[in-house]
This record gives structure tokens, sequence and C-alpha cells, in this order.
């Protein structure tokens, strides 16, 4: 049995280490496909995989369609929106994500990213502080919890808003649920966005809500760039000069922000949240157990396409 490994942006060596001695124990064959650019090269390498494991790369009906063999394939990570899911069920491939392994990394550069702004890039001038400041959570999955607890850390007013998830939980964090979105945005000057990328939530973060934020408004985007209206982002930075934007997604119109709002916006070149040598060997490794399991025992713990 072949499991190939396919990320366009690599895993660390250490990672790969740990994955390779997982798939090897189980006297499978590891195929390695990194920073393949081209997708014609994907679909070479997945014709003969029986698994594969992948990161925020596209896994779209041409490629599935092209793995002739591919019994399962496992999104080292949470967000599964690049991978399509129909056509895997269709062919019977089984689909899972590793959830919770990567979210210390993405929790951590939240703050990383977010003290660097309100530092001025540390320019030397006064800067803010987060101590004291009200954070709105928006979704409180993994990511989530990991965000309330470093802010936690730094004395920030913890509030967190998501249908999906009971207050009690939220709570026993320390962390206030609120009951709407809007009242969210209304009461916190800090907003993290952890929302995954459905149609309920594409361009869900748009203009009336965002102005909703208070004064010097911070919005923080280690989700994905599909969830929010870009044009209407835009447009509310460019009337209200207080807010700011900081995200490990380029978005669309990079230039935009290059050109029209200087020092009040960052993002990394390439999504980067989970780019830790800790979240790497953790998703990593996990992915490459899932992967043998289901292929020696049929164990889908983590299915996401049932
Ligand atoms: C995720 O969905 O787990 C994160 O967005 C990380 O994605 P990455 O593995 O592509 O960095």
């Amino acid at each position: 049995m072949k499991i190939l490994v396919a990320t366009d942006k690599p895993f660390a060596p250490v990672a790969i280490n740990g994955i390779r001695e997982e798939i090897e124990a189980a006297g499978m064959e590891l195929a390695l496909l990194e920073k393949y650019g081209e997708k014609s090269k994907l679909i070479d390498a997945i014709a003969d995989a029986d698994g594969i494991i992948f990161r925020s790369d596209i896994i779209d009906a041409e490629v599935l369609n092209a793995a002739k063999k591919l019994k399962v394939a496992v999104r080292a990570g949470a967000g599964y929106d690049n991978i399509d899911l129909s056509t895997a069920t269709a062919n019977g491939v089984c689909v899972m994500n590793t959830p919770g392994q990567n979210s210390n990394a993405v929790a951590e550069l939240v703050f990383g990213m977010t003290v660097m702004l309100i530092r001025n890039f540390y320019n030397g001038s006064s800067g803010t502080e987060l101590k004291g400041k009200k954070l709105g959570i928006h979704a409180y999955g993994q990511v989530g919890r990991n965000v309330a607890r470093v802010a936690k850390g730094f004395g920030m007013e913890v509030f967190a808003f998501d249908p999906y998830c009971p207050a009690e939980i939220m709570e026993a964090d320390g962390v206030k649920p609120v009951s709407t979105v809007e009242e969210l945005y209304s009461n916190c000057q800090y907003v993290s966005l952890h929302i995954p990328a459905t149609a309920e939530t594409k361009k869900s973060i748009n203009y009336k809500l965002l102005n909703r934020m208070p004064k010097n408004a911070v919005l923080i985007n280690t989700a994905r760039k599909e969830v929010i209206d870009e044009e209407e982002l835009v447009k509310i930075m460019k009337d209200r000069t207080d807010i700011r934007y900081i995200s490990d997604i380029k978005p669309d119109n990079a230039e935009i922000f290059a050109e029209k709002f200087e020092n009040r916006y960052f993002f990394t070149p390439k999504k980067m949240g989970a780019q830790t040598a800790e979240a790497n060997i953790n998703a990593g490794i996990a992915a490459a157990k899932q992967s043998v399991a289901f292929l020696k025992d049929g164990i889908d713990k983590y299915r996401v396409n049932k």
C-alpha cells in the first residue's frame, strides 16, 4: 500500500521523519511530493496511491478521478474546504481531518500578529496594550479555545459567539458567551475569526457587521479569506480610518491594502498559522496514523464525508 504525502507547502523535515516512521512501521510505502507547483504533478503522483495526506492543497474532482486506487484522504489540519467531498464520496474515498492538532500554532500567531500591529510594527513609536481590552472570538472550536486561553494570559476580557457550542463550555473556560453575532461585533474592539468557509459563512463578514465594531477596531483573520467580503472590508477601511485588519491569508486585492491602508493592515504572504514544527509534527503524524488505521482496519474516526 502506498500513501502519498502531497504538500505544496511542505511539512518541517522533522514531521516528515515521524510520518515516514508511522507508515513504514505498518509495512506501507511513503511517496513524497513537495512544492510541486503544477497540478499535473499531483495528478501523476496520486495515480497509484492508496492514501493521500495533504494540507491546503486543492484536491478537486480532476485530482480525485485520477486516483484510481485511492481509499483514504486525510487533511493534516482542520479546514477541509479544499477537497471536493461529493466526488470523494462518489468515488468511495473516506475523507478525514485531524482536529485540534495545529490549533495552538494558529492561536499563537493571532497574538504574534496582533501585538506587532498595536506596537506599530516595532517602529519605536508609542503603541497600545491588550490588557483590559475586549476580545470577541467568532466560533469557539479548537482554535477559538486556544485563542481564549492565550487572551486570558494577556488579561483580556473574552467573549465568544458560536451557535454550535454550548454556553457552559465557554463559561467553564472563563469566556462570556453572547447570543448573536451582532452583539459580538458591537461589544468587542478585537474580533478573531475562527469560522470555517461554508456556503453559510462565505462573505458573511461584511460592511454592516464590521461597522458595529467600537473605535480602533482590529479584525484578525486566521480562518479563510472566503469568509470576508473583501470589497466591503476595503470600503469600511476607507470610510473608517480607525479600523485595522490582520491576517495569515493574502487578500485577493493585496495591492489596494498596500496603496490605501499603510500601517493599518498586515498579512503573511502564504497562509502560515499552522506553519510550526510542533503543528506539523502533531497534524502530520496524526494524519499518518489515521491513514494507516483506515487502510489496515477501516477505522474512520474524524471522517467528514459520512
Ligand atoms: C487548517 O485548516 O488546519 C489551517 O488553515 C492550516 O492549514 P495549512 O496546513 O495549509 O497551513
